[in-house]
């Protein structure tokens, strides 16, 4: 199976992309993880990002593009992914489906979870995540055992770099400017599938498990 998740920053595309992941065997790849991953480690392609993702800005599309390319080609993604913050601008949308092409390969399903402004706003204010392991928390909605600690392991729980006020508003603004023109493009594809995400995150995967079957 293959999926694309769609939605405005801080929609619920991680959390559901993790259960979607787990329930259908397949990886999860997130670019917003892997560039936090790289800048954790310090990597050249860390260093590039961090300016664009601490302004709330893309990371420009010919790197996103080739260190997704490359990822799908991996062996464990044989069977099927779940790519979390890609596409995310039509060219990249346009060079995922030509890279697919040339496997002869057709994405099956872009999920779009649909959450207005002002409930994101909510969401990224509470939201944490362990510095180690990528799990995402809320301090209201989804609260860890232990305040500021990770249930899987132990580490610190932290507020992301990009989560201050005034870089979710200008990532919405990126969001309906850049992301938001993707909706249309998988709808003409018919494989677009728009969820309500303003109810809780059961209730959201349970209408996904629905749609995309056993
Ligand atoms: P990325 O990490 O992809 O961030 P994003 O798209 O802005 O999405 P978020 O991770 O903020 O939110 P989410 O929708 O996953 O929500 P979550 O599940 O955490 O990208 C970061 C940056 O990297 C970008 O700004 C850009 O610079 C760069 N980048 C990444 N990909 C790129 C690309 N393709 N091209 C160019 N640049 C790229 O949920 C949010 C909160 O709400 C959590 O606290 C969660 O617990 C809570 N929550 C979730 N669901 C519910 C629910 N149903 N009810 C109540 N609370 C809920």
């Amino acid at each position: 199976m293959k999926i694309i998740m769609l939605g405005a920053p801080g929609a619920g595309k991680g959390t559901q992309a993790k259960l979607i992941a787990k329930k259908y065997a397949i990886p999860h790849i997130s670019t917003g993880d892997i560039f936090r991953e790289n800048i954790k480690n310090g990597t050249d392609l860390g260093k590039l990002a961090k300016g664009y993702m601490d302004r709330g800005e893309l990371v420009p599309d010919e790197v996103v593009v080739k260190l997704v390319v490359d990822r799908i080609k991996a062996d464990d993604c044989a069977d099927g992914f779940i790519l979390d913050g890609f596409p995310r601008t039509i060219p990249q949308a346009e060079s995922l489906t030509e890279a697919l092409a040339r496997e002869k390969m057709v994405l099956d399903y872009a999920i779009d979870v649909e959450v207005p402004d002002e409930v994101i706003i909510k969401r990224i204010s509470g939201r944490r995540a362990c510095t180690q392991c990528a799990a995402i928390y809320h301090v209201d909605f989804q609260p860890p055992k232990r305040e500021g600690i990770c249930d899987t392991d132990g580490s610190e729980l932290v507020l992301r770099n990009d989560d201050k006020p005034e870089t979710v508003l200008k990532r919405l603004n990126v969001y309906h400017a850049q992301t938001q023109p993707l909706i249309d493009y998988y709808k003409k594809e018919e494989i677009l599938f728009a969820v309500d995400g303003t109810r809780s995150t059961d209730d959201v995967f349970s209408e996904i498990e629905e749609h995309l079957g056993d």
